[in-house]
């Protein structure tokens, strides 16, 4: 079968998210899209990988599992043991890079973008054991957290940009245990004085009694579409009380 042809398009004066790309499909059709037009994305075999893991060098989903990985090592708990809430999953790219590292049980998905469970039932069968077509706010995580016995909040590239809020992710990380993991990956604008909300959220967890940051490491997420390199931090936390 014939590739699939990408094209970016090099406008440095667009918003990370508003980048363009044209993909010629292998029957002749072609189609102008931006990375955030996440229905269109996943509904074609291969082009989130070809896009955004391979032309735009994409390493948050990576860094999140060794930075995960490596912290849960530290405090001599074995990773396979996780069981991992996996926050804008998309068509399980991180899951996939967790299961890599090691963490056995079935996965539990969530994306509010009707295409994404599809994907990764296509793309990555059997990865989850259930995927919410949701935000946090649109299901009970507590109910979630029981029911699947999580012990692991993770999401590379899902905190900002419009995707998971402060609120979302501040309501959802306080219905986790004691000794639960959480694992993201954020712009470092968030930590920033144009920070905002996701800020707020990062310095009241590290100020915060409740939660210990084990780990906070910047890191190259991606270029852009016109060869820029985008920086990110990689945080991992631990619930204390
Ligand atoms: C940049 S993609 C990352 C996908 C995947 N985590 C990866 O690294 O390959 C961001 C994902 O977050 C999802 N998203 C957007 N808003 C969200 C929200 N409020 N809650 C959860 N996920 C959201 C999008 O639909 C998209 O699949």
């Amino acid at each position: 079968m014939a590739a699939m042809e990408i094209t970016l398009h090099d406008e440095p004066e667009r918003a990370q998210g508003d980048e363009r790309f044209t993909v010629e499909l292998p029957d002749g059709r072609r189609e102008q899209l931006r990375v955030h037009d996440y229905d269109k994305v996943y509904a074609i075999p291969g082009l989130y990988e070809a896009v955004v893991q391979e032309r735009l060098e994409c390493a948050s989903p990576q860094v999140l599992a060794d930075a995960l990985s490596a912290a849960v090592a530290d405090a001599g708990e074995d990773v396979a043991a996780l069981r991992v809430l996996d926050m804008g999953a998309g068509n399980g790219v991180v899951a996939e890079s967790l299961r890599g590292r090691g963490v056995r049980a079935p996965f539990v998905g969530l994306d509010p973008e009707p295409a994404a469970a599809p994907a990764a039932a296509r793309d990555r069968p059997g990865l989850y054991r259930h995927y919410f077509t949701a935000t946090l706010e649109e299901i009970s995580v507590a109910g979630a957290v029981a029911e699947y016995d999580l012990t692991c909040l993770a999401g590379a590239g899902a905190l900002g940009l419009g995707h998971v809020s402060r609120h979302q992710i501040e309501t959802a990380w306080s219905a986790f245990g004691v000794g639960s993991w959480l694992a993201v990956t954020f712009s470092e604008a968030v930590l920033g004085p144009e920070g905002g909300e996701l800020g707020a959220f990062v310095t009241a967890l590290q100020e915060g009694d409740d939660t210990d940051v084990v780990r906070l490491e910047r890191f190259r997420h991606r270029l852009t579409m016109s060869g820029e390199e985008l920086f990110y931090y990689v945080l991992v936390a631990r619930r204390a009380a």
